[in-house]
């Protein structure tokens, strides 16, 4: 049985108090989620310490939206992995669109930094998916494959139990046009058998989020899919009653 995640990437928003009120309202309403649904958030560097305070004694995870791609020293503006360690993180997001996008996140970084993540303990949502040109092309499976193995292909099988992917069409991202049902599930089928393609059977374990305007009112029939295990989920993440709706959506 694969997990079932619903985790939220609260991007630049948010300041502190404002965090602090989401974490508490998300805390407040957990007993509403099925106990065999993981519940994870990502707020800005700035506040993950009291985001996870607030959500301390929770089985919340607490993450962060980046890292550095390298351990320590002279790289100013960076946060390192153990500094996020240190202030309650358990997991982090790389290759988002946006960072790839306007931060020129690219395989070589991503190399060092799911490395990093994953040799100090973290799990690791790695993010993929193909513009709205891509998918005019024909070409989105190029992109997403080329995506994956460029950099996952490169990990150490042992930390497979550490990844969760999370497939976001770009186009799908903050427009409110979801991708269909069986647009998402034919993409996540050939993540899985991409994945395989290097892990084997172990790829069958790995967790794969469908991120681009979730929201309660379509998560049901998209976490129906049998290879969509979840959600990244961005602007619904913001309101601690959508996000728990929707992490009640699996069936
Ligand atoms: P939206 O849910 O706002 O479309 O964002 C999705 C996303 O990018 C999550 O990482």
């Amino acid at each position: 049985m694969r997990k079932k995640i619903v985790a939220g990437n609260w991007k630049m928003n948010t300041i502190k108090d404002e965090g602090v009120v989401l974490a508490s309202g998300i805390a407040s309403k957990l007993n509403d989620v099925p106990s065999d649904v993981t519940l994870m958030v990502a707020p800005p560097f700035t506040h993950i310490y009291n985001v996870s305070e607030a959500l301390k004694g929770t089985a919340v995870e607490v993450g962060a939206q980046n890292c550095a791609d390298h351990k320590s020293g002279a790289y100013t503006g960076e946060v390192s992995i153990d500094m996020l360690k240190s202030v309650g993180c358990s997991f982090v997001i790389l290759g988002h669109s946006e960072r790839r996008e306007y931060y020129g996140e690219n395989s070589d970084s991503l190399n060092l930094k799911t490395d990093l993540a994953f040799e100090s303990g973290f799990s690791v949502i790695f993010c993929v998916g193909e513009k709205l040109s891509d998918r005019e092309d024909g070409k989105h499976f190029d992109v997403v494959g080329e995506q994956i193995k460029s950099v996952l292909y490169n990990m150490k099988p042992e930390f497979s139990g550490k990844l969760i992917i999370a497939y976001e069409p770009v186009w799908a991202i903050g427009t409110g046009k979801t991708a269909t049902s069986s647009q998402a599930q034919e993409m996540h089928a050939f993540i899985r058998k991409t994945m395989a393609g290097k892990f084997g059977k172990d790829a069958e374990n790995i967790p794969i989020l469908y991120g681009g305007s979730c929201k309660p009112s379509n998560a049901a029939e998209l976490f129906a899919q049998p290879d969509i295990d979840g959600g990244l989920i961005g602007g619904a993440a913001l309101k601690a009653d959508d996000f728990i709706a929707i992490a009640k959506s699996f069936k």
